[in-house]
């Protein structure tokens, strides 16, 4: 069967490099251009590198930067993966979705939009069919987003709590890594041996998409889910992986050991459906006192093409009335582009490309 050929929005940038690692041999995908400003056009992609931990075939690294024009993308690429800014994102995602493509993005315009899924399909698959209310779009053309990388890593484990127990309150404070920053990031003498108490905009998305993602969807939209969110965000001198704090009022009283065990037996839709990028277990539970960390867990998952996709969960406690857990996830892969190509294959799963 032919592969269904996809385009890569950003290709130079972090996201956009993640998307060509886990597109470069994927089984359903084949990556038919790379786009970027026109800044980049005609540069080798191994001329623009910022992912570092990644061996690019020569091919991959030999392909040219194009420049970003919609129409022409759409003839060439049934998808399109975007890992554009938010400010660029918003018309091009229109102007692709109108021209007959599908665009799977990373980027923040149109995640709160009634018709759009924001959506991960471990935590709401069901959004996904918010595509069919996106009328204004011809030939086929849809948007369907993910959300922000911390807000991912932290609903994986929710969507397990709360469908089981219901949940009243969250607090959570995130410790999140440069790379979540975009490239070149944060400035080397603002982060080395410093942590920054503020990301802009990233409390405010973290309390408002979780309400969606983990909302009922209705025939014209999403009703929000209802409990309080509250989040503090900082950014810390690590490459990849943000690492979570999370405090909990549950809906009903559970024991530590009845949470850990429904946290260790979540097998949601991409793993009943084997989607190529799902991992075998998408929570990991640590039993260690000391972890998850950066360094052991950012690319906990399995097999080989879902590394990065599973969340790590450790540290499960209860303090009186309040359940607390430590969660890890991979910022630019399980938070970023990984998440649109699993988005993409349950898509596909569903007839959908
Ligand atoms: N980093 C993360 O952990 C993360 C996680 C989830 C979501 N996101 C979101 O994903 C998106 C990309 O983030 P990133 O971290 O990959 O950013 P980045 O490293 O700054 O990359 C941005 C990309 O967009 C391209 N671009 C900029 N202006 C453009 C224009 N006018 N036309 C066409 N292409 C243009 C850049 O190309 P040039 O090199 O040619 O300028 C580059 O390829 C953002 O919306 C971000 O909020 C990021």
């Amino acid at each position: 069967m032919a592969k269904i050929q996809v385009a890569v929005l950003g290709a130079t940038g972090m996201i956009g490099q993640r998307f060509v690692q886990l597109l470069e041999d994927h089984p359903w995908f084949e990556i038919g251009g790379l786009y970027a400003s026109e800044r980049s056009e005609g540069k080798r992609l191994g001329d623009v590198l910022k992912v570092k931990d990644v061996q690019f075939m020569q091919d991959t690294l030999d392909r040219k930067i194009e420049q970003l024009e919609p129409k022409a993308i759409a003839k060439r690429c049934r998808v399109a993966f975007s890992g554009l800014p938010t400010d660029v994102a918003k018309d091009t995602e229109s102007a692709l979705a109108d021209a007959g493509c599908a665009v799977f993005s990373n980027a923040a315009s149109h995640r709160m939009r009634p018709d759009v899924p924001l959506l991960i399909p471990e935590v709401n698959p069901e959004h996904l069919d918010l595509i069919k209310v996106q009328s204004t779009y011809k030939d086929g053309g849809f948007i369907v987003t993910n959300a922000n990388c911390s807000t991912t890593g932290l609903a994986v484990p929710l969507k397990a709590i709360y469908e089981a127990y219901g949940l009243d309150l969250v607090c959570v404070s995130t410790y999140q890594a440069v790379s979540g920053a975009g490239y070149p990031g944060v400035p080397s003498l603002d982060i080395l041996g410093n942590v920054v108490p503020f990301i802009k905009n990233e409390e405010e998305k973290m309390e408002e998409e979780i309400h969606k993602m983990l909302g009922k969807k209705t025939s014209k939209g999403v009703k929000f889910a209802e409990f309080d969110m509250v989040a503090s965000c900082a950014r810390v001198p690590v490459i990849d992986g943000h690492t979570e704090s999370a405090a909990m009022r549950l809906g009903k009283d559970a024991s530590v050991e009845a949470i850990v065990k429904k946290l260790r037996a979540f097998k949601p839709a991409p793993q009943k459906l084997e989607l190529p990028t799902a991992p075998v277990r998408p929570i990991i539970v640590r039993d260690e006192a000391d972890r998850p960390q950066p360094l052991c867990d950012v690319y906990a998952g399995e097999p080989a093409r879902a590394r990065g996709m599973a969340v790590t969960v450790g540290r499960v406690r209860q303090s009186g009335k309040y359940t607390k857990m430590w969660v890890l996830s991979h910022n630019t892969i399980r938070g970023g582009a990984g998440g649109s190509v699993i988005n993409a294959e349950l898509a596909k799963a569903k007839k959908l490309l």
